[in-house]
């Protein structure tokens, strides 16, 4: 089944800045995907087309083949946008994290286990009574993110999930997403980190400076072609241009050791 098919996808702000132009997009459930891209490449804007936070100039995104309405899906599909305020508005996390589970039809109780789960695996337990406006940056990604994730969405739009978050966090984020993969959620992430990008995507959709998809590919395919990536004004994964030119080329540092035979 596909998750989200998006053609001809074209966005301008209202300052006239063309932000998305003429993009092509296709993922299926299941499938973790990676746009990938340097800053200002459109990703933000993308991502938000594709989440149906903002409508199209032309073109038209449809969801599990079924609706071009990312209302009626709004129970399948979460986004998080680069702006933690955009999701913690209330009193406090706790209530931030309750909010979108509440809009569904579901008891108290079986709110009430989603957040404390979600507050559980991404370590919020001492922060859910605070005002969210109280909470460190990176803090507030987590937020953020564990405020997408009570709804338990089948696909999950993730804007540069990790950036400001630090190393623990960080591993601990990205193992949930391998466990909500291996669940079966399809996952979408925007990022212009290429070292990233093994750890949450299994193909890439490319972007250039321009905001035009320059490739898509198998993660490996992508990460390992150094002046496709170097066009697009990227740097290659470091563990990628140590071995570059090399056979099996590693794409991350465990992948690396594991080739040195540690
Ligand atoms: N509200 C806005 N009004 C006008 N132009 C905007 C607005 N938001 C973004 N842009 C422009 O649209 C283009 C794409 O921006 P976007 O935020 O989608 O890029 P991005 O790939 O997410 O970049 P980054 O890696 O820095 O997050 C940029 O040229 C940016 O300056
Ligand atoms: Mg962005």
């Amino acid at each position: 089944m596909t998750a989200i098919e998006a053609t001809g996808l074209r966005y301008a702000y209202p300052d006239g800045t063309l932000a998305v132009d003429g993009v092509d997009v296709t993922v299926e459930a299941g499938e973790r995907v990676a746009l990938l891209g340097p800053n200002g490449a459109g990703k933000s804007t993308l991502l938000q087309l594709l989440g149906g936070l903002v409508d199209p100039d032309a073109g038209t995104v449809r969801y599990f083949g079924e609706t071009t309405d990312a209302d009626a899906v709004r129970d399948r599909l979460s986004v998080l946008t680069q702006n933690p305020a955009d999701y913690l508005f209330n009193p406090t996390v706790r209530e931030d994290l309750a909010y979108g589970p509440s809009q569904q039809d579901l008891s108290a109780v079986e709110v009430d286990r989603r957040v404390e789960r979600v507050a559980d695996q991404l370590d919020l337990g001492d922060l859910l009574s605070k005002p969210p406006f109280r909470l460190s940056g990176g803090e507030q990604r987590r937020a953020a993110l564990a405020s997408a994730l009570t709804v338990e969405p089948a696909v999950l739009l993730l804007d540069e999930p990790v950036s400001n978050v630090d190393a623990a966090n960080r591993a601990e984020i990205l193992s949930l997403l391998s466990a909500l993969s291996a669940d079966g959620v399809t996952l979408v992430t925007s990022t212009p980190d290429t070292e990233l990008v093994p750890h949450v995507a299994d193909r890439v959709v490319l972007l250039d400076a321009a905001g035009e998809v320059a490739a898509t590919g198998p993660t490996r395919e992508i990460l390992t072609d150094t002046d496709l990536l170097t066009d697009c004004d990227l740097r290659p994964p470091q563990v990628v241009r140590l071995f570059d030119g090399r056979e099996d080329v590693p794409l991350t540092v465990a992948e690396a050791r594991a080739r040195l035979g540690d």
